[in-house]
């Protein structure tokens, strides 16, 4: 129950509390320093950001992909003249698992970015749309995905689900 003034001497009482998030991520602060397998999956998604087309950001990013097979897939960003038709990274190698090993658990997706501007010197981060993809994926295999945040340097986020980056997820429960 909280107070609320409305006026001169007038207040009315309103029923709400103030709620909190709280999120939870390893944060490395290179990625020299983490183990050997994130350092392999980051390299696939730094190798993916060679295949992005952004003439018009000079932004790639690029994506990888781990299944629980073991196969990498990559993705990267793929812009176009007409801007808002452009695919992310994340997206283009969520397609890309879902064609070629449809039935395959994802086990983690690492994501990097470089740019021509300026040199991205913090964890690239999914855009809300991707963050949904990834989510849908997750609900899709019943498997939660490991999200590894990286730039061209420095520190290295990791996270053991994509709902740590989406609270209030929305999913089919609403549907
Ligand atoms: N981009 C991605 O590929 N993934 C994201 O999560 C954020 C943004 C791309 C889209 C566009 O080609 C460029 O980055 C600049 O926004």
């Amino acid at each position: 129950m909280k107070e609320v003034g409305i006026g001169k001497n007038k207040s009315i009482r309103i029923n709400m509390t103030q709620q909190t998030y709280t999120t939870s991520y390893m944060a490395y602060t290179s990625v020299q320093e983490m183990p050997e397998h994130y350092q392999t999956l980051i390299e696939q998604a730094k190798i993916a950001t060679n295949d992005s087309h952004a003439p018009y950001s000079n932004f790639k990013v690029g994506a990888a992909i781990l299944l629980n097979n073991g196969t990498v897939i990559k993705g990267s960003n793929q812009e176009n003249a007409s801007y808002p038709i452009g695919f992310c990274a994340e997206r283009t190698a969520l397609s890309a698992a879902a064609s070629l090993a449809s039935y395959e658990k994802i086990k983690a997706i690492a994501i990097t970015a470089k740019s021509a501007n300026n040199p991205v010197l913090k964890p690239a981060a999914p855009c809300g749309i991707c963050r949904q993809c990834i989510f849908e994926a997750e609900n899709k295999h019943h498997q939660d995905i490991e999200v590894i945040l990286t730039g061209e340097s420095g520190e290295v986020f990791v996270f053991k689900s994509i709902k740590d980056l989406l609270p209030l997820h929305f999913d089919a429960n609403f549907l």
